[in-house]
């Protein structure tokens, strides 16, 4: 593609820029374009990235579970991952031979640095020989310690193809809560005890940042202002906005719903890029602007830094061997459950 059909592209995505603004953007895109031949290189970006690099150099956009997938069939040398470091790490444990890039080096989340190996080892030693279900956003060595792996989308799949009653459940309080209330099961917190066997899920208390921050407050004064509104919210958020939703979902399932509904208009409680996306892909519906809470962690990454990524081979992304063949095991598994 040229700079100047790049440009027309991004015009229809990016309704409000300048003409000059697009044509740098667009001129970096066919840079990105350009090396991305040149080193054999795949871009995966997650729903989270703003619409210039969403709708612009990415081979494939996805939530974490399609683009764990994603990463496991790249047929490429490179992949440059536009996401947080735990997504990029994960493409790393599926394919140890190929280059794992990521454009900003300290792109975190509050989730994977809630909980530590050390923490996965005691919860073990005191809920012996239960199941151990991590989120995908954990770090590798976290991976490591556990049975599974699940992602939003699979969360409830995952746990019911478990043959065990009591299931420890690490590391999102939140997401933990939502798929015990799905499951029937109750969720208790360390140090307490299941008092019995049947139906219990063992959480842990860490939070997403930005997730945590919406409320069924929010969602009621926008139903009190626009009373055909659909609320649509991520199963980080807590179970009581979840209540209040109309749909929860990933952010695939999200972006789903959107495309296939007929409602006027949307509150979309998610990351702010991903509510961007949302509303450069349907001018015919309303995007309300709730939702303006960016990532900081996924807001790190931008064309430029994707640019100098491909350019210049920064940041690798590299897990210890022993570290990446326990994980692998987790997340070779929950991709068994689909
Ligand atoms: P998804 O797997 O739904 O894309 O979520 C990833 C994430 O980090 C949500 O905050
Ligand atoms: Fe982590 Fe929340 Fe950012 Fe997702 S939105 S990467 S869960 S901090």
């Amino acid at each position: 593609m040229n700079i100047e059909e790049m440009t027309r592209k991004l015009q229809t995505y990016l309704r409000e820029a300048s003409g000059p603004e697009l044509r740098r953007k667009a001129e970096l895109a066919c840079e990105i374009l350009q090396l991305k031949q040149e080193k054999n290189a795949v871009i995966l970006a997650h729903n989270y990235m703003s619409p210039d690099l969403f709708y612009s150099v990415p081979d494939f956009t996805g939530d974490s579970l399609e683009l764990s997938r994603k990463a496991a069939a790249a047929d490429c040398d490179v992949i440059v991952f536009c996401g947080v470091e735990f997504m990029a790490e994960t493409a790393k444990i599926l394919s140890p031979d190929k280059t794992v890039l990521i454009p900003a080096e300290k792109a975190g989340c509050s989730l994977a640095t809630g909980i530590t190996a050390g923490d996965v080892r005691r919860l073990k030693a005191q809920y012996p020989g239960v199941p151990v279900v991590t989120y995908i956003n954990t770090y590798a060595d976290v991976k490591a310690e556990c049975d599974v792996c699940c992602t939003s989308g699979n969360a409830a799949r995952v746990v019911a193809s478990l043959d065990s009653d009591t299931v420890i459940f690490l590391p999102d309080e939140y997401l933990g809560r939502n798929v015990a209330r799905g499951s029937g099961k109750r969720i208790i917190f360390p140090p307490a005890k299941p008092d019995s066997a049947a139906g219990r899920m063992i959480g842990w208390h860490a939070r997403c940042e930005v997730h945590e921050q919406f409320t069924p407050e929010d969602i009621a004064r926008v139903r009190a202002g626009y009373p055909d509104v659909a609320v649509l919210a991520h199963p980080e958020c807590s179970p009581a906005v979840l209540d209040a939703a109309d749909f929860a979902g990933s952010t695939s399932a999200m972006l789903r719903y959107v495309a296939e509904s007929k409602a006027p208009r949307y509150l979309i409680l998610t990351e702010a890029a991903m509510c961007e996306n949302v509303a450069a892909a349907h001018p015919d519906k309303e995007i309300l602007p709730l939702c303006r809470i960016r990532c900081p962690h996924m807001a790190l990454i931008t064309l430029e830094n994707t640019r100098d990524a491909l350019k210049t081979g920064r940041y690798a992304v590299e897990v210890p061997e022993e570290i990446r063949r326990r994980a692998l095991r987790s997340v070779e598994r929950m991709l068994a459950i689909g």
